[in-house]
């Protein structure tokens, strides 16, 4: 099939839109959760919106590869979540943006490209599907422990570390304030502690 007539070129589109956003939204999650003092909720949306950046450029590359020239507008019919309010209810959404993506969109982009012998298309949809499934399940982890107030507890002794200083301390609950920086738990790094499961 001419790239240039596929579905998979409109898909390619809306998949490049929807991962500008997602970028563009973890950096409003970033900045609000700043300015509630949250500096490590801060910390990693930015690490996330830094992904779907990577993604957006995935697909922009992709299209340029496979258009026969380049196109000054490629139209598309997409709908895209616009759900503000507090950083909580923010969280929520990019949980269920996430979701979406791995399990529904970008299967179904990656079996139409399969089906319209873009091979290269489909795995790249499939690969960013996977990270997606890591992004939901680690923002699902983040919300539910924001929501249960207990984001700086665990069942089984756990490295808290800061993520200003370097400073680590093992124990089910972390310390309030770093020994050695001195910068409150709003500091301790998230990343590993969102990656464990239940
Ligand atoms: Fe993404
Ligand atoms: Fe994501």
């Amino acid at each position: 099939m001419n790239f240039d007539d596929s579905q998979t070129k409109i898909n390619l589109a809306r998949a490049f839109s929807a991962e500008c956003q997602d970028g563009a939204r973890y950096q409003f999650i970033s900045q609000k959760a700043v300015s509630e003092g949250k500096q490590n909720v801060s910390t990693f949306f930015k690490s996330l919106a830094k992904n779907e950046m990577a993604h957006a450029k995935t697909f922009w590359t992709l299209m340029s590869q496979h258009l026969s020239k380049p196109q000054r507008n490629i139209e598309i019919k997409a709908g895209y979540p616009f759900e503000d309010g507090s950083l909580m209810e923010m969280i929520k959404s990019a949980s269920s943006t996430e979701k979406s993506e791995n399990s529904t969109i970008y299967p179904s982009f990656a079996k139409i490209a399969e089906d319209e012998g873009f091979k290269d298309v489909a795995e790249k949809f499939k690969l960013v599907a996977l990270v997606e499934g890591n992004h939901f399940l680690q923002i699902e982890a983040l919300y539910n422990k924001l929501k249960s107030d207990c984001l700086y507890e665990n069942g089984t002794p756990y490295e808290w570390k800061c993520d200003n200083c370097g400073h680590t301390h093992t124990d089910k609950k972390a310390f309030e304030t770093c020994p050695l920086c001195e910068l409150t738990k709003d500091y301790i790094n998230l990343t590993e502690l969102v990656n464990t499961k239940a």
